[in-house]
């Protein structure tokens, strides 16, 4: 295995802020960069980073293009916990970037294959993805590319785990059924030009270890991480604490 650029920081602050400049890096050199976000609890402390050092900078985010990584199907992207109305609250409003410079998954839509041909037009219209930033699951997820998953799949409906669907929950203010999720497939992560995963904590250290440092296989999908040659791969201490690198 040859992980490029293999990072482990003292802890999640840290972390966050070298999260946030290498993603500043990629629209200075490219400001009509197209960038791909996650949700979830690790990359919260990365967008306070990006939003206070793209103010700090003066850095102009009026010329990227945003995508989100994934949703929850069945959920509107009004409803806080939603993959919209996270990315809307902690990146677009706080990076000022206008709506017209978004494209995100609908996931009320009842045309998934529709919604899912539409986003990966999108993304090759635009010429592929700049920078993606991930997280995994215990599982070993990435976005809703669940064990098992197709890596050759783009986007597409998952199935959710009951891993998935019982951290899932805890991103809710209210009782919200859930079960299967929209995401980009894997193939796009292999694709994306650079792909930040981000692992914070002692729950994801087993999964950490596995996706580095086991076999390339769906039963752990971020494990394909392997396989890009512009990966970085960002860890607090704890996410580390198994590898044995
Ligand atoms: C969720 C999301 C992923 C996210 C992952 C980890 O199910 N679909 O995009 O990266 O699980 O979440 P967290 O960062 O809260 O651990």
């Amino acid at each position: 295995m040859s992980l490029p650029h293999l990072k482990i920081y003292n802890d999640y602050n840290t972390m966050s802020a070298a999260a946030a400049e290498l993603i500043l890096d990629v629209v200075r050199l490219k400001p009509e960069a197209v960038l791909c976000f996650a949700t979830g609890n690790t990359p919260v402390g990365t967008y306070r980073e990006l939003a206070a050092k793209a103010r700090e900078s003066g850095t102009d985010f009026s010329r990227c293009f945003c995508i989100g990584l994934d949703e929850w199907l069945g959920v509107p992207g009004n409803k806080s916990g939603s993959c919209k109305y996270i990315l809307q609250e902690q990146v677009f409003d706080p990076l000022g970037i206008k709506p017209t410079q978004v494209h995100l998954f609908d996931g009320l839509t009842n045309a998934v294959e529709a919604e899912c041909e539409k986003m990966n037009a999108l993304i090759d219209s635009r010429g592929g993805i700049d920078c993606m930033l991930v997280g995994i699951g215990t599982n070993g997820h990435i976005g809703f590319n669940e064990p098992g998953v197709d890596s050759r799949l783009k986007a597409h409906e998952q199935v959710l785990h009951a891993s998935t669907l019982d951290s899932g929950k805890h991103y809710f203010n209210e009782p919200t059924p859930i079960k299967k999720g929209i995401t980009l497939g894997l193939a796009q992560v292999l694709q994306a030009k650079m792909v930040l995963l981000l692992a914070n904590g002692v729950s994801k250290s087993a999964i950490i270890r596995k996706t580095l440092e086991g076999e390339i296989s769906p039963a752990v999908p971020a494990s394909f991480i392997q396989q890009h040659t512009n990966a970085y791969v960002l860890l607090d201490k704890e996410a580390a604490a198994e590898l044995t690198l």
